[in-house]
């Protein structure tokens, strides 16, 4: 029932699709309120990209931070996520401002720049972590910012230590540790002159 994968730091499951109600559940709003997570980070008229975005818990809590004039890409690589996900969004009447995109694997297949990207318990699920940053440091631009968070359930401090040191190889450093719940987390910029 799971599929299985291997990265650089060893072995990955894919979240399946019927795990994630487990987590992805009215209840969670009350541990992981997504302006009280993103507020600081996203803001009306931004682009922001919700990359791996399941059922689509931060998608819809980011298509009300960027308002009207601002967009949503929620990716994620199984197509069942997206189904639900836009029923939600759907829904909840944010629709207009939410564009899903199915990816690959290892490739996002988005060219467009964003201003913010989360990525929220998925980093540990992706095959290869420098193409990975490699694509994000580029749609990020000069200015742009990246949160990753990762389950402590999955994911030890140093898991994500050597995760923070592909990125950074890639042009990509931490400059905050924020405190989500459950969560190792790091807000990424762009390192200037890369
Ligand atoms: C544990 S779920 C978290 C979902 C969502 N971010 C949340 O917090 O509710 C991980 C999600 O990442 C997706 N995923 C895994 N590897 C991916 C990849 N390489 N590219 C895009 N999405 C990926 C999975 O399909 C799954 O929906």
């Amino acid at each position: 029932m799971v599929s299985r994968s291997l990265n650089s730091s060893g072995t990955h499951r894919i979240c399946n699709w019927w795990i994630a109600y487990t987590f992805d559940n009215p209840l969670r709003r009350l541990i992981h309120n997504p302006p009280k997570v993103l507020g600081s980070y996203v803001k009306a008229g931004m682009t922001v990209m919700d990359l791996g975005c399941g059922m689509g818990h931060f998608s819809i809590g980011m298509a009300r931070l960027v308002g009207n004039t601002g967009r949503v890409i929620a990716v994620d690589l199984q197509q069942k996520m997206l189904d639900v996900m836009e029923r939600r969004v759907r829904r909840a009447g944010l629709a207009d401002r939410i564009l899903p995109h199915r990816c690959q694997a290892e490739d996002i297949g988005i060219m467009e720049p964003v201003d913010f990207i989360l990525a929220f318990w998925m980093v540990h699920e992706v095959p290869d972590q420098n193409k990975f940053f490699n694509q994000l440091k580029l749609l990020l631009g000069a200015a742009g910012r990246m949160l990753i968070v990762e389950p402590k359930m999955h994911v030890t401090a140093a898991d994500l230590e050597r995760t923070l040191a592909i990125a950074q190889s890639c042009g990509l450093q931490w400059i905050e540790k924020p405190a989500i719940r459950l969560s190792h987390s790091a807000l990424l910029v762009p390192i200037a002159g890369t």
